[in-house]
C-alpha cells in the first residue's frame, strides 16, 4: 500500500526476509546501515559482530545436575477465572521441578501460563488441586512478572536498591555490580529505564532475595545480545548452586540454550515436551516458515 513502516527489534533475524534495511545503532551517535540485504549470511554475521541477534539458534547441550529433590510438585491443578462451573482456563494439571532444574512453561497467547505461576506462586487463588513446594530453607517462591514495573516500589532506583539490600541483606555494592547502568540512571525513577533495563532490574530483585525456586515470566523480552547472555550465564550459576527456575517463554533461545525439560500448556491441558524440538519449532513459527 506504499505505507513505510519501522520495525525497533531485537531478534532482528526474523524481519531480514521483510525488510530493505536495517539501522543499527551502535550508541555514542554512531548508526551502521545496511542495504544489500540478499547478502543474508554476510549481513547475519555483521549483525552478530554489532551485538544484535542474527544467527540461527542452536541447541547446547545441557548438563543435568544429580538427581536433587523435589522443591515442586503441582497435582491435579485446575484454575478459573469466572465461576466455578465454568470451563477452566486449564485442568488437571501435574507439574514437578527438582532442585537444580530449569524448566521452560510454552503455550500460546492467552493459554494461562502466566496463570499457572501465578497459582504456584499463590498468588492465583481460584484454584482446585495441590501445589506443594519443599520448605527445606522455609523461603518462598518468587514469582517475576511479565510486567517488571510490578516489583518497583521506590521513586528512584537507588532508594529501589536501598531497600532491596535491607530486606535481603545483600551489600548494596554486591547488588549494583549487577546493574551496570546503576551509576548513570541512580536518580532516576526505575520507571524511566528502558524496557530491557527494567526487564534486567526486575531479575536482579529476584536473584537478591535468594530463592530456592524462581518462577520468571518471559526474562528474555527486550533483552539485547550481550544482556540475554548475561541472563542465561546467570541461570547456569543459579542451576549449579542448586536453585530451581521455572521460565514461561516465547523465546526459541531459553528452549535450545537454558531448559533441561519443558511443557506446553494449550488448549486446557499442560503436557511435557522436547525442549530442543520445541524451540527448533518455536524459532521456525517465529521466521514465518510453519
Ligand atoms: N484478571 C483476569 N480476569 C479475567 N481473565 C483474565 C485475567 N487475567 C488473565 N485472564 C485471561 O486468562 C487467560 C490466560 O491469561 P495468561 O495471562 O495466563 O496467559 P499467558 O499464557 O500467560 O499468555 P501470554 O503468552 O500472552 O503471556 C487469557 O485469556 C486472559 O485474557
Ligand atoms: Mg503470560
Amino acid at each position: 500500500m506504499g505505507k513505510t513502516v519501522i520495525v525497533v527489534e531485537h531478534k532482528a533475524k526474523y524481519f531480514l526476509d521483510l525488510a530493505s534495511e536495517v539501522v543499527v545503532l551502535e550508541g555514542k551517535g554512531r548508526a551502521r546501515e545496511f542495504r544489500e540485504l540478499d547478502e543474508y549470511d554476510a549481513v547475519s554475521r555483521e549483525l552478530d559482530s554489532l551485538g544484535v541477534d542474527a544467527s540461527h539458534v542452536v541447541s547446547k547441550r545441557k548438563d543435568r545436575n544429580k538427581k536433587g529433590w523435589k522443591v515442586l510438585e503441582v497435582k491435579n491443578l485446575s484454575c478459573w477465572y469466572g465461576n466455578r462451573d465454568e470451563e477452566p482456563l486449564f485442568e488437571d494439571v501435574e507439574l514437578e521441578l527438582e532442585s537444580g532444574e530449569i524448566v521452560a512453561l510454552v503455550g500460546p497467547n492467552g493459554s494461562g501460563k502466566t496463570t499457572l505461576l501465578k497459582a504456584i506462586a499463590g498468588i492465583h487463588k481460584k484454584c482446585n488441586g495441590e501445589v506443594k513446594i519443599s520448605d527445606e530453607n522455609r523461603k518462598k517462591p518468587f514469582y517475576v512478572p511479565q510486567v517488571p514495573e510490578y516489583l518497583f516500589i521506590k521513586n528512584t532506583l537507588e532508594e529501589e536498591i536501598l531497600s532491596l539490600s535491607k530486606k535481603t541483606g545483600k551489600r548494596i555494592e554486591k547488588i549494583t555490580e549487577m546493574l551496570e547502568f546503576y551509576e548513570h540512571r541512580k536518580s532516576s525513577s526505575p520507571y524511566t529505564l528502558s524496557l530491557g533495563q527494567r526487564r534486567w532490574l526486575s531479575a536482579v530483585i529476584a536473584w537478591s532475595y535468594n530463592p530456592p525456586l524462581m518462577l520468571f515470566d518471559e526474562p528474555t523480552v527486550g533483552l539485547d545480545k550481550l544482556m540475554l547472555s548475561e541472563l542465561f550465564r546467570r541461570i547456569e550459576i543459579l542451576k549449579k548452586e542448586g536453585a530451581s527456575i521455572l521460565i514461561s517463554t516465547h523465546d526459541p533461545r531459553v528452549l535450545a540454550e537454558v531448559a533441561e525439560r519443558a511443557y506446553v500448556l494449550e488448549n486446557r491441558k499442560l503436557k511435557e515436551c522436547d525442549p530442543d524440538e520445541k524451540g527448533l519449532e518455536l524459532e521456525e513459527i517465529a521466521y514465518g516458515r510453519l
